[in-house]
């Protein structure tokens, strides 16, 4: 029996499944506006997805019944959004978690994307609103590709599905998938409350998408070989580029995959 406050029941009767809708994260935002109060992760999962977004004005394209879209609320206590990062660390940490669980070696590409075999799975659009200095409410928009098995060709070199990678190849159970990843992602969230963040952030670490490798990065406008070291708690990517330690922002370096 699980006692902690987000158990799996209550998320199940805080999960609201539609056919279709332009974006959950846009859904969300727009209950919340609407009804108050919206109990704390409560989550909307769309079959269907029109205009799906994603990081940096970018689209999120899915396929209707073949993949998990999702958004939850969160409402963080006394969380100064000079600390936002750490959100991405306890949601791409959930994320890893859940999808090891379904025997997939799922790494972290910073800031949060997740890869499996060296493609995106998944990715995560976390859209905060302030008060003052601190997080009032977070939606939480997660994008997964579940069963899809072909993708466009502009992008089947870069993007895979948790169903492609997994060794049965069987169908996976999106809605059950849902439950699990709110589950853990929200298991971390409650205990991230009295636990050391930095421990968080080594997990985070850990997990990280080629960390410690050789590998080509676009920099300074041009390709360079450079090596990753770690991400701090400020989210800054730590890199080691022609013998040099420098930090680099999400806008600052991309990787060439
Ligand atoms: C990215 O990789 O750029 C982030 C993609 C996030 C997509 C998810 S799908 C559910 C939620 N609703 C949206 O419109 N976007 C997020």
């Amino acid at each position: 029996m699980q006692n902690n406050t987000f158990s799996r029941l209550y998320l199940r009767q805080n999960l609201i499944v539609l056919d279709e809708v332009s974006s959950t994260n846009d859904y969300l935002k727009e209950l919340l506006s609407n009804i108050k109060p919206l109990a704390e992760a409560t989550a909307i999962m769309a079959r269907n997805q029109t205009h799906g977004r994603g990081q940096r004005g970018s689209t999120w394209l899915t396929t209707k019944d073949e993949n998990l879209t999702f958004s939850f609320a969160l409402y963080p206590k006394n969380f100064l959004s000079s600390k936002s990062f750490d959100l991405n660390v306890i949601v791409c940490l959930g994320i890893q978690k859940t999808l090891k669980q379904y025997g997939l070696d799922a790494r972290i590409k910073w800031p949060n994307d997740i890869y499996v075999n060296n493609r995106k799975v998944c990715g995560v659009l976390i859209e905060n609103r302030l008060a003052g200095a601190n997080i009032q409410t977070s939606i939480v928009g997660v994008g997964v590709n579940v069963n899809q098995i072909s993708f466009p060709k502009s992008i089947a070199g870069k993007t895979t599905s948790m169903r492609l990678e997994s060794i049965a190849k069987d169908e996976i159970d999106i809605q059950n998938l849902c439950l699990g990843l709110l589950t853990t992602i929200l298991t971390i969230y409650e205990t991230s409350a009295c636990i050391d963040k930095l421990s968080l952030l080594r997990d985070y670490n850990d997990c990280l998408f080629r960390k410690g490798v050789i590998a080509s990065f676009l920099i300074d406008g041009a390709e360079r070989e450079a090596v990753i070291r770690e991400v701090d708690e400020r989210g800054l990517l730590h890199v080691l580029v022609d013998n040099q330690m420098r930090t680099f922002d999400n806008k600052e370096i991309a990787y060439i995959i």
